[in-house]
């Protein structure tokens, strides 16, 4: 059993998702009907459904929902991304509830490192510090001395001393990346994201060949060979922003495809090919974790204020060091 699946089996509130919501409702003026009621703030990662995206108050990438989470003032935090991101609201605003539309709405990534793994690692590196990338659970972070997103990764390394030993948790590919452009030999936690190592260098190059003048554009989470034929390589944020501002008019974009809804809000006359995948049926590079949240799910969610996030205060504390040192050290990031 996952962390994961144990917090799910231990909710007080069992089969909630399965309340009726009643017929002829409209979703949308329910859910802004029951911020206003409960002085609830929706925070959306960029890679939520469309229509998430759309009612969500503020709407980022895991640096800035972390920093949105927290300075608000609201009772109610409903955090539509996954776990380990409504779980880091939680570390910085204990007096808040926190609530996740789907608590089942896990992370490949976070999934593949536990603190117990990490205490072990440390143990065979004992001068090593342990720099942990925001996909893992509360248990990895407590074990953690500085946390980092794909936004802020590079910055952060760089600012510690050369010779410092560093183990990277828990993505082998942005630590691999990071080494690269940083220099840094950083011990490599095995682990990976399926959306973004899904992605086929031979299928990306066949579109390349069809769309010439399109930019390729990467999240560091991807692997190699991609990353290394791609024109830019970018935190989520930071791919939004390059398509914005960029010059060319096509870009073929390898993460996750909810982006693209953001990407076509704010630029409406660029050409935007999701990159293809090694699965040929469905052409995807959607998160299913990300996609378990529903309007239907964040109408119940706010309404019974369930399914919420809870952890032991002591790993609460631990966990909020490397955090803090992380906003700490990234005050020069947007
Ligand atoms: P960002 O840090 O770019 O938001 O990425 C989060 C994530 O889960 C990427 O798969
Ligand atoms: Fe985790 Fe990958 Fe989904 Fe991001 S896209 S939440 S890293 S499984």
């Amino acid at each position: 059993m996952t962390m994961l699946e144990k917090a799910v089996a231990a909710l007080p509130i069992k089969g909630y998702l399965n309340m009726e919501i009643p017929k002829g409702i409209n979703l949308v003026e329910e859910i802004n009907k029951m911020r206003k009621e409960k002085n609830a703030i929706i925070l959306a990662h960029y890679y939520q459904t469309g229509d998430i995206q759309d009612i969500a108050d503020f709407l980022g990438d895991s640096l800035q929902l972390a920093r949105a989470a927290e300075k608000t003032n609201a009772d109610l935090i409903v955090f539509c991304g996954v776990h380990f991101m409504a779980e880091t609201a939680k570390i910085l605003n204990p007096t808040k509830k926190v609530v996740l539309p789907d608590l089942l709405a896990g992370c490949s990534l976070a999934d593949s490192a536990s603190g117990e793994g990490i205490r072990e690692m440390k143990k065979k590196y004992p001068n090593a510090i342990v720099v942990s990338y925001i996909n893992c659970d509360s248990t990895v972070k407590a074990e953690s001395d500085i946390i980092v997103t794909s936004s802020n990764a590079e910055h952060i390394i760089n600012s510690l001393p050369e010779n410092q030993e560093i183990i990277f948790a828990p993505d082998k590919n942005l630590g691999r990346y990071i080494n690269q452009v940083t220099g840094r030999n950083m011990i490599l936690w095995d682990g990976a994201c399926i959306v973004h190592e899904a992605f086929s260098l031979e299928r990306i190059a066949q579109q390349m060949l069809e769309h010439p003048k399109a930019k390729l554009i990467a999240h560091p989470e991807a692997q190699k060979p991609v990353l290394q034929v791609a024109h830019y390589i970018g935190s989520t944020a930071n791919l939004l922003n390059y398509v914005v501002n960029d010059s060319s008019q096509e870009f073929i974009v390898a993460t996750e495809e909810g982006i693209l809804h953001e990407m076509r809000k704010r630029a409406p006359h660029k050409t935007l090919i999701p990159a293809l995948t090694i699965d040929d049926k469905c052409n995807c590079s959607e998160c299913h974790f990300m996609k378990l949240n529903t309007m239907e799910k964040l109408y119940l969610c706010m309404k019974y204020e369930q399914p919420e996030i809870l952890m032991e205060e002591e790993i609460r504390l631990k966990a909020l060091k490397p955090i803090n040192r992380m906003l700490e050290m990234s005050k020069a990031i947007k």
